[in-house]
Formats: C-alpha cells, sequence, structure tokens
C-alpha cells in the first residue's frame, strides 16, 4: 500500500518545528469510576507520539471516547484518565485541552492533548467546515488510529484530505504492513480461523476468504451452522438454520477451488449453558437432541493444530469453542497453542480472540496483533478502509 509514512518525513529532516496533529485511537475499557481497565491502545500509540517530540514537532494528539453526543459535553465522556495515562507513560505531563477547534496553543517539544474529538458537532459526519478547521490546525496530519480506520470522520478522514501533508504513523503503517503480507501477499498455506457466535455477522467476511484462503477453519456457533449444512446433528446448539444455503455456498467455493472448510469430527457437548455443567466428547454424527455443543473435540481440535503447523499464513478471527468456561476451553487453548509454535507467520484481532491469546498467555508468539476491532473484521471483509484509501490518494499528491 502507498502511503506515506510518518517516519519517512522524519527521516527526511521534515517534520522539526511543525505542527504535527495525531489522530490515535485511544478509545479503552472504563469501569464505572473512569478508571482504565484495559490500556492496549495507549501503549500501542506511545510511539507516535514519541517520535514526533523527539524530532521536535509541536504535538496535538486527539481520539475519540466512546460515543458521545456531539456538542453536549459530560464528564464521562472526557479524555482526561487517558492523558494521565498517557502522561504516565511518555513520563512527562500530558495537558489536556478542551474547546479547541478554533486553535492550539502548543509549541516545539511539548504535547498537549485535544479533549474527546467526538464532541466536536459535525464530527461523525465528517462535515467539510470542521475538517477544513481541523487541517488548518496541523501542518502534518499524522492517522495512527487503526482501530478507527473503518470511519470517515472529519478527524480521520476529512482533515487528511485537506491537511496540508496527511500520512500513517508507526501503528497504522504496522497494521498496514500485517495486513499485506497476511492477506495480499501471503504465504502459502493460508489459513484463516473464523469463529464466532453467529454466521450472519461474519457472512461477508467467509464469503470473502473463501476467495482467498487455502483452508478456512470456522468455530462457535459458525461452526455449528457449518455442521447442519453437512448433514450433522446439532441437538439445541446454537446455529442459523436460515443460513444453511449461505453456508453450502461457502463450502462448494472453497471446494472448487481445492481448498476446504474443515467440518468439527467430534464436538464436547452439555445439556446447558454454565461453567459447571458435565461436559462429554461425543463424535460428531452422534449429538443427541437435547446436546448443547460449547466446544470442538479434542480429534477436531488435534486435525486443526495439525494445519495451523503447516500453514504458512494465519488469520484468526475468534475463539472455537466458550473458552470462558474451563470445561469447554480446550479446543480454543489447543488451537491457540498451535498459532504460537506454528513456523507461519500469524495476524489476530477481535476482542474475543484478544482474550484468548492473553488467556494462555501466547502474546509474543502471534505475528502481530491488530488493536482493530470492526475495523480488522471490514479489512477481513475484503473492504478497502477509508484511512487506507484518502493516505493512498495524498500520496499521489
Ligand atoms: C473500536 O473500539 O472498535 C474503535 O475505537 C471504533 O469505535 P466506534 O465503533 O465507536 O467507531
Amino acid at each position: 500500500m502507498n502511503v506515506i509514512r510518518f517516519a519517512d518525513l522524519i527521516a527526511q529532516g521534515q517534520v522539526a518545528g511543525k505542527r504535527v496533529f495525531i489522530r490515535a485511537d485511544l478509545n479503552v475499557p472504563q469501569d464505572d469510576s473512569g478508571r482504565i481497565t484495559e490500556d492496549t491502545r495507549i501503549r500501542a500509540s506511545v510511539p507516535c507520539v514519541k517520535m514526533a517530540l523527539e524530532a521536535g514537532a509541536a504535538v496535538m494528539v486527539t481520539s475519540h471516547l466512546g460515543r458521545p453526543v456531539e456538542g453536549e459535553f459530560k464528564p464521562e465522556d472526557s479524555l482526561a484518565p487517558v492523558a494521565r495515562r498517557l502522561g504516565e507513560l511518555l513520563g512527562r505531563e500530558v495537558p489536556l485541552v478542551a474547546q479547541w477547534t478554533d486553535g492550539v496553543d502548543v509549541a516545539p517539544g511539548q504535547v498537549v492533548m485535544l479533549e474527546n474529538c467526538r464532541l466536536n458537532p459535525g464530527e461523525k459526519k465528517n462535515k467539510e467546515d470542521l475538517a477544513r478547521k481541523l487541517a488548518a490546525l496541523c501542518d502534518i496530519f499524522v492517522h495512527d488510529a487503526f482501530g478507527t480506520a473503518h470511519r470517515a470522520e472529519a478527524s480521520t478522514y476529512g482533515i487528511a484530505q485537506f491537511a496540508p501533508v496527511a500520512c500513517a504513523g508507526p501503528l497504522l503503517a504496522a497494521e498496514i504492513d500485517a495486513i499485506s503480507k497476511a492477506l495480499a501477499n501471503p504465504r502459502r498455506p493460508l489459513v484463516a480461523i473464523v469463529a464466532g457466535s453467529k454466521v450472519s455477522t461474519k457472512l461477508t467476511i467467509l464469503k470473502s476468504l473463501a476467495r482467498n484462503v487455502d483452508g478456512l477453519v470456522v468455530g462457535g456457533g459458525i461452526a455449528n451452522t457449518f455442521m447442519l449444512a453437512a448433514g450433522l446433528p446439532i441437538g439445541k446448539s446454537l446455529a442459523e438454520p436460515d443460513l444453511l444455503d449461505e453456508a453450502k455456498a461457502v463450502i462448494e467455493a472453497m471446494k472448487a477451488r481445492g481448498a476446504e472448510v474443515p467440518i468439527p469430527v467430534d464436538v464436547v457437548v452439555a445439556q446447558r449453558f454454565a461453567a459447571d455443567a458435565p461436559a462429554t466428547v461425543k463424535a460428531a454424527n452422534e449429538v443427541a437432541p437435547d446436546d448443547m455443543i460449547l466446544d470442538i473435540g479434542p480429534k477436531t481440535a488435534a486435525i486443526l493444530a495439525e494445519k495451523l503447523m503447516a500453514a504458512g499464513t494465519i488469520v484468526w478471527n475468534g475463539p472455537v469453542g466458550v473458552f470462558e468456561f474451563d470445561a469447554f476451553a480446550h479446543g480454543t487453548e489447543t488451537v491457540a497453542r498451535a498459532v504460537a509454535a506454528s513456523s507461519a507467520f500469524s495476524i489476530a484481532g477481535g476482542g474475543d480472540t484478544l482474550a484468548a491469546i492473553g488467556k494462555y498467555g501466547i502474546e509474543h508468539e502471534v505475528g502481530y496483533i491488530s488493536t482493530g476491532g470492526g475495523a480488522f473484521l471490514e479489512v477481513l471483509e475484503g473492504k478497502t478502509l477509508p484511512a487506507f484509501e484518502i493516505l493512498e490518494r495524498r500520496a499521489k499528491g
């Protein structure tokens, strides 16, 4: 992907003394008292801010937090806790600036955080007058918010249209590189794991991947629908029978390309959805009418692990069972450990997947962990994200 990279501008000496506007994605979870419960996105945004400061820029950084009503400030919408956390990570104070669209006072070597950009009227709808105001605040716009790369808002898209220079920050660039390595130029075989409760939410992803991948591993409720499509009984398991034809079409599309959708040969069932429900391993063709499938079985897990070990590239979105309950976590753990042990380049994304990676402590064995939620899913759907489109356009001049 041909975009201007912030690192290159720095290497060319084009950043010293310049006003740099960084759009980060600092949309982190907080508890009821406003305490940040998970700060990955803030930590992932530190390198860009540091690079800009070290290059001698006057640095403005902003993000959205939640989905506030534009023009209606409420204390819980404030980036104040985020500014504090960023300050701790940078080892310097990061002042928070409210009402900033008409001008920001910041000198070279300083950094300020601009209050929740979704409070600005016109942000969501990418209103041109707001976008032009934001662009006028800076000499260089740095898009470093992969988590928001699928949104075309004033602080992500409009500003990139009108700023004198628009480039990709190091986090966005790393995501671009990992995505290209996994999907555009993958080392084969390319195996994707797409799991989750519903086929309907991931149907476009399944269809898109079916055109590209060599193996499409389905898990969770999605696998149940595929088992039904393969003529297997699934008892009272979660499934979407109205999408059977779509599931069959995905299986056929893969077959036609000489690729496959491995259907579970065994499963772990329970009579109820509960952590303490007794777990029973059954062959896939022996699921009883009152069984509920909550995980893949050990034989299936071993087959999948072997495929993952032989893969050149792995794309992972979604746990293959109810891994939050230990009795139904073996499938996801086996898959996680195979992803970790495989020599394949792996990319993982999505909240549940990150939770599984954390649970099994394999963060350092995964090739790339995406910071994107919805953005990562849209990439898997084969969509061109607005952030990439506008940055490529700006790189052409
Ligand atoms: C996310 O959490 O996925 C991103 O920050 C995007 O948030 P949004 O869905 O509110 O645009």
